[in-house]
């Protein structure tokens, strides 16, 4: 195979589509899974490599796990025995860390190389370390073989922690932890993305005492989890926002189901500010290209603010507005790897960096850790006429931006690096051809 996939664009995208179930709940509801005593069944798991990664990880380590029908997947941690993950498959996927909480509880110890995941910054641990230490758990990094090792003296203890910045995976990471501890957590500052409810319901239906009150959460540790029924992980909010962005930016339309509008509010009110049109019908919402786009700035933050995953494919249909657009980024350091490939399709981008009054403040990342990386803003210049090219995909959501703008441009574009996208968009190829794309893979 050549990783590539071949796009013909320059024509609108329209029709209706079934999403998959999120990669960013179905990862850690799988690596929870791993905490319950016995099988537990989940339906609605999205079939990307991601998933295949984490599945093919916990067998490696003991654990039975394995898709038993196209989305649905049975997982087992009983016959998890090795304590220490490879750095082969750690590097694989930034989950691998959470899978401290599991191997903690079952083993007493365990060892885990720093995490890898999409190159959009540096991506340091340090809150899930100071989570883990506040909960009695010894853990030191080593600096020999860059792996984190941690042991337990005691059982777990519930804990009262605040996290000095959000975060997403720490705080489904914490999550875990204090769900089988001894005694009550109070965890404040959490992140509040959709997907950590999702992770809450998933636990709670299998005994757990979790409550979320705004961005505190109170645990009661409990002796142990059974599943009882078959947990269905919501659709993925990501990839609602990317075909949304495919249908409008080509000047088409799009009939999106099963998703809930508040998981995207945010989004709906930004699209709704270039002058394209929504509409929310019962069990779908209609995006729909309406009259000439108008520029439109967006600023990253977490939710219920304007997603940082949405901001690359955003910037695809900004080149598709009039006049001078914004682009903010705020959650990472790093994560404008499309602008050269944009660029090579003849959109024009400049960086920008923007003036902030408290960046340590502003900034999710350490502001002060910062070194040499971009500026953290774009200007995108709209209208441009895009053309066809050669693009390299940068990390997931990067991709299927490329995709986006190679729909949207004239002539037959390459974009290199396909096995990235199918990390997380669930036959992306396919979804695209039901409304009316051009795309093959090779
Ligand atoms: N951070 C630290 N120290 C930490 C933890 C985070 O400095 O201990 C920094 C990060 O480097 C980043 C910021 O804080 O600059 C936010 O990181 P966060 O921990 O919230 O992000 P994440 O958990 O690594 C998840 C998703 C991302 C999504 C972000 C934001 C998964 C597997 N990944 O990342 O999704 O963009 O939250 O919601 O859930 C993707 O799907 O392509 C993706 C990158």
């Amino acid at each position: 195979m050549e990783d590539a996939y071949i796009v013909r664009g320059g024509h609108p995208l329209k029709g209706e589509v079934q999403l998959s179930g999120a990669k960013n709940a179905s990862l850690k509801i799988i690596i929870a899974s791993l905490l319950f005593d016995g099988p537990v069944a989940v339906a609605n798991i999205p079939h990307i490599g991601d998933i295949e990664d984490l599945l093919r990880l916990i067998n490696i380590l003991g654990g039975e796990a394995r898709f038993i029908g196209r989305n649905e997947v049975v997982i087992d941690g009983g016959g998890i025995r090795q304590d220490t993950i490879d750095l082969l498959h750690a590097s694989k996927t930034r989950v691998s860390f959470m899978l401290f909480a599991p191997l903690l509880y079952r083993l007493g110890q365990a060892s885990i190389p720093n995490p890898g995941g999409c190159r959009i910054g540096s991506r340091p641990i340090d809150r899930q370390i100071a989570f883990m230490k506040a909960m009695g758990i010894k853990v030191a990094y080593d600096e020999e073989d860059g792996y984190y090792k941690a042991k337990l003296a005691n059982r777990i203890k519930g804990a009262a922690f605040q996290f000095d910045q959000v975060t997403h995976t720490g705080t489904e990471f914490a999550i875990m932890l204090a769900c089988l501890a001894c005694g009550e957590s109070t965890i404040g500052n959490i992140c509040q993305e959709p997907e950590v409810d999702d992770l809450i319901d998933f636990l709670n239906a299998g005994g757990a005492k979790i409550s979320k009150k705004n961005d505190v959460l109170s645990i009661q540790g409990v002796d142990r989890l059974i599943a009882k029924e078959k947990y269905r992980v919501s659709s993925d909010r990501n990839e609602a926002v990317t075909l949304a962005l495919f249908a409008l930016a080509t000047k088409g339309e799009v009939y999106i189901k099963s998703i809930e509008p508040p998981a995207i509010q945010t989004f709906i009110d930004t699209v709704k500010k270039t002058g394209a049109g929504v509409a929310i019908n019962q069990d779908k919402i209609h995006f729909f290209y309406d009259k000439a786009l108008q520029a439109t700035d967006v600023v990253t933050s977490p939710h219920p603010g304007f997603m940082t995953d949405w901001q690359a494919p955003w910037a695809v249909l900004m080149t598709q507005a009039d006049g001078v657009s914004t682009i903010h980024e705020t959650v990472f350091e790093n994560r404008f790897g499309y602008v050269e490939e944009l660029a090579k399709l003849g959109a024009h981008i400049d960086y920008f960096e923007p003036s902030v009054t408290d960046p340590e403040k502003l900034y999710q990342f350490h502001w002060s850790d910062r070194q040499g990386d971009p500026p953290q803003a774009i200007k995108i210049f709209g209208k441009t006429n895009l053309h066809n090219g050669v693009l390299y995909v940068s990390d997931l959501r990067a991709g299927a931006s490329l995709l986006i703008a190679a729909s949207v441009a004239s002539g037959e574009s390459v974009v290199r690096g396909a096995s990235v996208i199918d990390r997380g968009y669930e036959a992306i190829d396919k979804k695209l051809r039901g409304l009316g794309g051009i795309i093959k893979k090779v």
